[in-house]
């Protein structure tokens, strides 16, 4: 599938869930946000016609994400049903960890192989206040668990905010020298109405990789790149196991390599994630639309791509997202 400006999509980002046992600072309002009901959401024979149809079209590459989706009953039978899509090459998952250590044989056994675990601090009480009552201890056990199951590459997405954890990205990067993981540090997007003050938290990549070099001694890695890397800029760390890599959709965006959609949890086909435009494939689909009807819906996500993103404005400002994450999924 070609978009408008000649990127090939063949990607797709499948929210099954806007529902999380956890509630970070950056992902939620304070006030809580009003959780879609059970018919608001796809069922999953919903999804796997729209999967499975996008497939045909050239789609290769499906990421489920949430909210968080191993809340989500069922996920991994879903999983399952996925990696029998014929033609679906690529099939990940992107968790907090929390429920990761019950599930990751299941999920491995369902063939996923490839994991990415959020995780913004590697201190027990900070990872506590930051995802309002979570537990460090169990997302660690989670990711040394799927480690021993088989998993990889996995990855570690840490999102840093200044002036909350911001101090620990050396810590992180330690990890990565330690570990055979990818710690990916990712810029702070401006998403929805948050529980964040506005506009002093993000942190731009260039400062994080400056701090970080005058420890670790970081080699670029060297001709074409892993697919799978997406967007990361990635670095091996010398003598290191693992990698660092930064994601810097803000100070540096890479639409022009984008090559994804997004299909939020209640059934929205969402062309940019920084962008409001969406297709209602919901409706169609409980209207029993023909393959050709869906077909076309996803046609228009995809044309409806812009060029790149607007988030940030001509002033330097940002402007803001109108959809929080736990909603699009990442
Ligand atoms: N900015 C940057 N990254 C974010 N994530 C969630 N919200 C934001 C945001 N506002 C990250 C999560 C997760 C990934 C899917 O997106 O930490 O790892």
């Amino acid at each position: 599938m070609l978009d408008k400006y000649s990127r090939e999509i063949n990607y797709l980002r499948v929210s099954i869930t806007d529902r999380c046992n956890l509630h970070c600072v950056y992902c939620r309002p304070k006030e809580g946000i009003s959780l879609q009901g059970h018919e608001d959401i796809l069922r999953y024979e919903e999804i796997l016609r729209v999967v499975s149809l996008a497939v045909r079209m050239g789609l290769i590459k499906v990421r489920v994400t949430g909210g968080e989706p191993l809340v989500r009953r069922r996920c991994v039978e879903f999983l399952a049903a996925l990696k029998k899509i014929d033609g679906l090459k690529d099939i990940s998952l992107t968790t907090n960890g929390i429920l990761l250590e019950e599930f990751a044989g299941q999920m491995f056994d369902a063939g996923v192989r490839r994991i990415n675990v959020s995780l913004d601090s590697l201190d027990k009480d900070k990872y506590f206040r930051i995802t309002n009552g979570g537990n460090l201890d169990a997302v660690l056990r989670g990711i040394i668990h799927a480690q021993e199951v088989g998993f990889s590459p996995i990855k570690i997405n840490t999102v840093l905010i200044k002036g909350f954890n911001d101090n620990e990205a050396l810590e992180f990067a330690r990890l990565a020298a330690e570990m055979p993981f990818q710690v990916r540090f990712i810029e702070l997007m401006p998403m929805g109405k948050t529980n964040l003050r506005d506009g002093e938290e993000y942190m731009p990549a260039t400062e994080l990789i400056e701090k970080i070099s005058q420890t670790f001694a970081l080699e670029p890695l060297k001709g074409k790149k892993n697919k799978s890397d997406g967007p990361a800029r990635i670095y091996k760390i010398k003598n290191g196991q693992g990698e660092i890599g930064f994601i810097n959709p803000v100070s540096d965006h890479f639409c022009s390599t984008c090559n994804r959609l997004r299909l939020t949890s209640d059934g929205k086909l969402r062309a940019c994630l920084l962008n409001e435009a969406e297709v209602d494939l919901k409706a169609a689909l409980r209207e029993n639309c023909s393959d050709a009807e869906l077909e076309k819906l996803i046609w228009d996500a995809v044309l409806l791509k812009p060029r790149k993103h607007d988030v940030v404005c001509t002033d330097n400002t940002m402007k803001k997202c109108t959809r929080i994450m736990s909603e699009i999924g990442g």
